[in-house]
């Protein structure tokens, strides 16, 4: 069958290489895609916010299955637009997106279905807002309702910076995103990130992984979409896992069932894993990037089967089986991000190094001109390694990293040292 994949970063290019091994495949398009995906699929100029045009280029090519990979289009109502044609897509309507497109929205079912999250309070103006900062005081986190590129949040140290962070959000430094504001206690534990995939009734769990959000070693620095991740968390014990499928994901996918809005695709909690278990930070309505990069590689079992099941609601039984072995991904960055990247530099060598055993490399920000690799973006590549335990893949991975010839480019050196660290201490 042919496959329709909307997105262009290091995410949609690790789908690209999970579709590629079904062997229900036939010809798989990206749009718009990366040179990356250019070497897996066919990459098509469409834009996935002209609607009409995903729906024409569907029928023509007779497209069984279109895979949102962003958040944007899902929130933007692609897949109503495509399911009002009759075209099966994977991912959730724009009713079920606002699990990820209004956290007030998520906040508010979780009040309603006992959901443990974060206490909170959501204001539209500014004075109430500050008064509620004065009453309780710092640590407290400052958030943008809407979509804010994951610069939207604010965990403020002091009361000084929270009310800062309140001014500059009302004053509108995320748009409309920021016209509501939601404030809520700062929780204290590990964070961790899990992966449900669903068909709006049923979800199973899928994978668990950890991020690396902050720019610079030791978690120091402004947040980013990602700087690396690895697979699986081990945090996430079977009991937890439990607790997370049992507290939080029935009830929201219960929840959504009942507003008429059932969530199908993929389910991603941000949760923070405290003393009096796990708790929601947050969802988003697709698979993470970098995550995906660490979850993809290690799935057994068949992506496009499992995600047309999806979106048909009809989902297997048993839950998808992964191996064993861990995954880590470094990412490359163009310098000055997360500020305005410096791109058109010149990447070398990167054949060299997906030459080493269990090496993957996935494109983001790139672009090729006269067989050159140039950076086009803020995350550029991505550097996946497998191995038997984290420290292996993070071994790999980091052998993979030295052999890329990028003077334009950075990465943290420190990817997956929570677990490395809790590897050496088991041993
Ligand atoms: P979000 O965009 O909601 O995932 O938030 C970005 C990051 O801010 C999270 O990954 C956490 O590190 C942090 N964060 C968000 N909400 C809270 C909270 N209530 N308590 C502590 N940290 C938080
Ligand atoms: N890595 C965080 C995200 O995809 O939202």
């Amino acid at each position: 069958m042919n496959i329709l994949l909307v997105g262009s970063g290091g995410r949609e290019h690790a789908i690209a290489h999970a579709l590629v091994k079904s062997p229900r495949l036939t010809r798989l398009f990206v749009a718009p895609g990366n040179p990356g995906t250019a070497r897996v699929g066919l990459n098509v100029a469409l834009d996935a916010a002209d609607h009409d045009a995903v729906i024409r280029f569907c029928r023509e090519e007779q497209i069984a299955l279109v895979i949102v990979g962003p958040e944007q289009p899902l929130i933007g109502g692609l897949v109503d637009a495509l399911e009002a044609y009759d075209i099966l897509a994977f991912g959730p309507t724009q009713a079920a997106a606002r699990l990820e497109g209004s956290k007030g929205f998520t906040k508010d079912l979780c009040r309603d279905y006992d959901i443990p999250t974060a206490r909170y309070a959501r204001f539209s103006a500014l004075e109430p807002a500050l008064r509620y900062l004065r009453e309780n005081g710092a640590p407290i986190v400052v958030k943008a309702d809407g979509l804010a590129a994951g610069k939207g949040v604010v965990v403020a140290q002091t009361l000084d910076e929270a009310e800062q962070a309140v001014q500059a959000m009302f004053a509108g430094a995320f748009g409309q995103s920021g016209a509501e504001v939601v404030i809520e206690e700062c929780l204290e534990g590990e964070e961790a990130s899990f992966f449900a995939i669903c068909d709006g009734v049923r979800a199973l769990p899928f994978a668990t992984a950890q991020d690396h959000k902050r720019v610079g070693d030791g978690d120091t620095g402004p947040n980013t979409g990602g700087m690396g991740a690895y697979s699986p968390a081990s945090v996430v014990t079977p009991d937890i896992e439990a607790r997370i499928m049992n507290d939080i994901i029935a009830p929201t996918m219960r929840a959504m069932r009942d507003r008429g809005a059932p969530f199908k695709g993929v389910l991603y909690a941000g949760l923070m894993l405290t003393k009096e278990g796990p708790k929601l930070i947050e969802y988003n309505c697709r698979f993470g990037d970098p995550e995906a990069q660490v979850i993809l590689p290690r799935l057994e079992d068949d992506l496009l089967e499992l995600m047309l099941a999806s979106a048909r609601g009809a989902l297997p039984l048993e839950r998808p089986r992964f191996s064993p072995r861990a995954a880590l991904t470094v990412v490359l960055a163009a310098k000055n991000y997360p500020g305005t990247p410096i791109t058109g530099s010149e990447i070398r060598n990167v054949t060299s190094a997906e030459a080493i055993e269990g090496v993957t490399i996935t494109h983001a920000g790139t672009r090729e001109a006269d067989g050159r690799l140039l950076a086009a973006g803020g995350r550029v590549l991505n550097v996946t390694a497998l191995g038997e335990s984290v420290a292996e893949a993070q071994a790999r991975a980091y052998a993979a990293v030295d052999l890329i010839d990028w003077p334009g480019g950075f990465c943290r050196r420190d990817i997956g040292w929570r677990e490395v660290a809790r590897e050496q201490k088991r041993a």
